[in-house]
């Protein structure tokens, strides 16, 4: 049991923000029981510890969409593009994990890194190692996040230390989802990479094995770059388009996250809004990689579901402010600047309802306590910007563009 004060901020109904100046949280079993004024709280909890933050934000925890943790020792490598980028920094880096100490170590610095964050959940890609996400399922058991991993299904495309078959992937994935899934805070989510690493025949596999265990996630990545997108033409000649690859495989549904999905034609949108599959913006890696622009604010108007994400290492940052940041620069770019409200929503709350999470990703009774303390007086002008902000709103979009991980004093994880 304990109790933590600050300037609390969540969500209501409308996805606008709630505010309690001096609010505090009451937190038992992982779970936030009461909110409310300290006076009040003292009343029912009149020994539970406090801890009072001032006037700094106590905000949901960072829900981070897409990452990859087998990356992190490739982030910032001079990529070019995404097919070039792969094959230069990012298989090779993951062959190293078929060692499980290795991936152990890699799988700790990652969470270090997401706490430091703030990010308290995430959904992740291991690689095609089963032992690389054991790895990251025992790491982040031990320290309390909530996250959901797969090992990478590719059965082709890739170099032959990195390659599965459609066999050993749904068994390596059906063994890991019985040791893993449901266990404390852990959800497994199968992970083919994309479709041109995967025959038609371990897409087939991979439904197969969803329907065995229809309450697992699916991620993968969709439609990031041109090139990807002829080429996934080339290979299934007799599917619509990019989005009709993973619709014939049967891999389009509530809970599929597909990474990136920048350029979408008119029925590819309305079959993923149809599904209520979840679009996965990653804005630093799709600058990074120069990938294209992603039409947040058009795709919100016409009701898709939208997760923010890292997209470590192809994104050049682990920080949800600095994702938060890039996503609204590039709706910017494309003469629809976003608001305040969809962007802290889909770093937070409307990530982990893309996710599949309940009670995951607000300040709200009955959520599971993930809280993170961003303090504006780590930097002066952050400080000052605040103090001038006329408004709650104005004061987070200030916040969002000026805050790092400097401003990130506490995590809390559950
Ligand atoms: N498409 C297939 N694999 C990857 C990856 O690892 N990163 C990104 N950004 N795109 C991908
Ligand atoms: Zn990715």
């Amino acid at each position: 049991m304990k109790l933590i004060q600050g300037h609390l901020v969540g969500f209501d109904d409308d996805r606008q923000f709630t505010s309690h100046r001096r609010g505090v949280v009451a937190i038992d079993g992982g779970r936030i029981v009461a909110l409310g004024e300290l006076a009040t709280l003292r009343a029912d909890y009149p020994d539970a510890p406090l801890t009072d933050h001032g006037d700094a934000w106590v905000l949901p925890g960072f829900v981070d969409a897409h990452v990859h943790y087998p990356q992190l020792g490739v982030i910032a490598s001079h990529g070019r593009e995404l097919l070039e980028w792969l094959t230069d920094y990012t298989f090779p880096e993951e062959m190293r994990f078929h060692d499980p100490a290795y991936a152990r170590v890699q799988a700790d610095a990652f969470w270090d890194e997401l706490t430091r964050n703030g990010t308290t959940s995430a959904a992740v890609f291991s690689t095609v190692h089963p032992v690389s996400a054991d790895a990251l399922f025992a790491s982040a058991q031990a320290r309390g996040h909530r996250v959901m991993t797969g090992k990478v299904m590719m059965d082709r495309h890739c170099p032959p230390a990195l390659a599965d078959t459609a066999q050993s992937a749904y068994d390596d994935s059906e063994s890991l989802i019985r040791r893993w899934h449901g266990v404390d805070r852990l959800d497994y989510a199968l992970t083919p990479r994309f479709a041109p690493t995967s025959t038609p025949e371990q897409l087939a596999a991979c439904a197969a094995l969803w329907d065995c265990y229809p309450d697992v996630a699916l991620q993968t990545h969709l439609s990031e770059n041109r090139a990807e997108i002829d080429w996934v033409k080339q290979l299934f000649p007799g599917s619509q388009d990019y989005v009709g690859v993973y619709e014939d495989a049967g891999l389009v549904r509530a809970r599929s996250l597909f990474g990136h999905a920048i350029h979408l034609n008119e029925r590819e949108r309305a079959v993923l809004k149809d599904a209520g599959a979840a679009l996965v913006h990653c804005p630093t890696s799709n600058l990074f990689l120069g990938s294209g622009l992603f039409e947040f604010q058009a795709l919100l108007e016409a009701g898709q579901s939208i997760a923010l994400a890292t997209d470590v290492g192809g994104g050049t940052s682990f920080s949800m402010l600095a994702t938060m940041k890039a996503a609204y620069q590039v709706s910017a770019m494309t003469g629809r600047a976003l608001d305040i409200e969809p962007l802290w929503y889909s770093a937070t709350l409307g990530a982990a309802r893309s996710l599949g999470w309940a009670n995951v990703g607000n300040l709200a009774l009955g959520f599971e306590a993930d809280l993170i303390v961003i303090d504006p007086a780590q930097s002066p002008v952050l400080a000052q910007r605040v103090a001038r902000a006329d408004s709650l709103r104005e004061a987070l979009f200030a916040t969002a563009i000026l805050a790092d991980d400097r401003h990130v004093v506490q995590t809390y994880l559950a």
